[in-house]
């Protein structure tokens, strides 16, 4: 696999709308981005964020998931094979596990839609409503082997207002989303 001009070979990994997939996507074709997106992986033959991989002309392949030690096999070998330094999980709903995780050996990034380390896994916004928070927001984390654990490279809130439902919510952190997802991938590889 090429590499060129030093940016970090990128594999981003998607189970289904892929908005966060399509920020990342824009921010790699900017004169200054710090990555090259690879290679898109799905885990879901059906996730819709395969059509911007193929609009893009990116690498994209589907590994359908019978059981996670396969998964997670196949998934090591394509990854090297296509040389990633980078994992970009957005919006993969699969977890990975610890030793997938020390056999990568290299950085996984995950954005998740809240304030971690409040509510981590899922129905965040609502949980967020229903506890009358003032804020919520996003945060891009360092994958471990504990879910929404990592250490914290960036995060933004965002106000919750007594209108808001968890849709409206959503999608307000959404915007902040793919506001920092690119953000974050600088901070985090403008240190390396
Ligand atoms: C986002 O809210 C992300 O934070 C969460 O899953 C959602 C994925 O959305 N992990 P998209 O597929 O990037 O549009």
């Amino acid at each position: 696999m090429e590499k060129s001009s030093g940016k970090k070979n990128t594999a981003v990994l998607i189970s289904g709308r892929g908005s966060n997939l399509k920020s990342l996507i824009k921010y790699s074709t900017t004169k200054k981005s710090l990555i090259r997106i690879v290679l898109v992986i799905s885990d879901n033959f059906g996730a819709k964020g395969l059509i911007y991989a193929n609009k893009s002309k990116i690498n994209n392949i589907v590994i359908r998931y019978s059981n996670r030690k396969s998964f997670e096999d196949r998934l090591l070998k394509v990854l090297n094979k296509n040389n990633v330094d980078l994992i970009c999980l957005a919006g993969f709903m699969k977890i990975l596990s610890g030793k997938f995780i020390k056999k990568f050996n290299k950085t996984i990034l995950n954005i998740h839609p809240s304030l971690l380390p409040k509510y981590k896994g899922l129905n965040t916004h609502n949980r967020a409503i229903q506890n009358k928070d003032k804020y919520s927001g996003a945060t891009v984390h360092i994958v471990n082997d504990k879910l929404d654990s990592g250490k914290i490279i960036l995060q933004k809130k965002v106000k919750i207002l007594k209108s808001d439902s968890g849709k409206s919510l959503e999608k307000k952190v959404l915007k902040i989303e793919h506001k920092i997802y690119p953000k974050a991938v600088i901070k985090l590889l403008a240190s390396d």
